[in-house]
């Protein structure tokens, strides 16, 4: 298919709540998935929300081998999520970096739960659920943010810890 433009902050799609997925194993379905794929790594993603690429859809992809945007972060199978719901669990938070490439070259500090348990509908309308930690929670719960219209910075809790990326981690001399 192809590489589609990725909207960024302000734009409209980005604060919307994005609509459930009503049919299953549709060329638009699929379409819409290989867009997002061949999005994803042209910009070396993470991650992708169907509302970054204008499509009001609770989908969702993400998934990594080794990204050198994450250079510390584990390896996530490729995964397309349909309709998520996240479950929380405990109550332990960490702040870790978080990028998106809605706001280009620039991070976050952004506290988030460490274990959640998520679920949701593969691309065949089949369904299924994972557990998750870390890094792998994190990235979820980024993206499910997005099909709520919500981006990384409205979870930043020091704004001083937001700004851009090679000024945020350049060399101390
Ligand atoms: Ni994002």
């Amino acid at each position: 298919m192809a590489v589609k433009e990725v909207l960024r902050m302000g734009h409209p799609l980005l604060k919307s709540i994005a609509k459930p997925v009503t049919e299953f194993n549709s060329s638009l379905l699929d379409n819409l998935i290989t867009d997002m794929l061949d999005t994803m790594a042209a910009f070396d993603g993470a991650g992708l929300a169907a509302p970054q690429i204008a499509v009001s859809q609770r989908v969702v992809i993400f998934g990594i081998a080794h990204n050198p945007r994450y250079p510390e972060a584990e390896a996530i199978d490729m995964t397309v999520l349909i309709n998520p719901e996240i479950l929380i669990i405990g109550n332990e938070i960490q702040s870790s970096w978080e990028g998106c490439l809605s706001i280009p070259n620039m991070r976050g500090l952004v506290p988030r739960n460490t274990q959640i348990k998520y679920s949701g509908y593969d691309q065949n309308g089949d369904k299924f659920e994972v557990h998750a930690t870390d890094f792998h929670a994190r990235v979820v719960m980024h993206e499910v943010d997005h099909l709520d219209g919500i981006l990384y910075p409205e979870r930043i809790e020091n704004l001083k810890d937001f700004g851009f990326e090679d000024q945020l981690f350049q060399e101390q001399v």
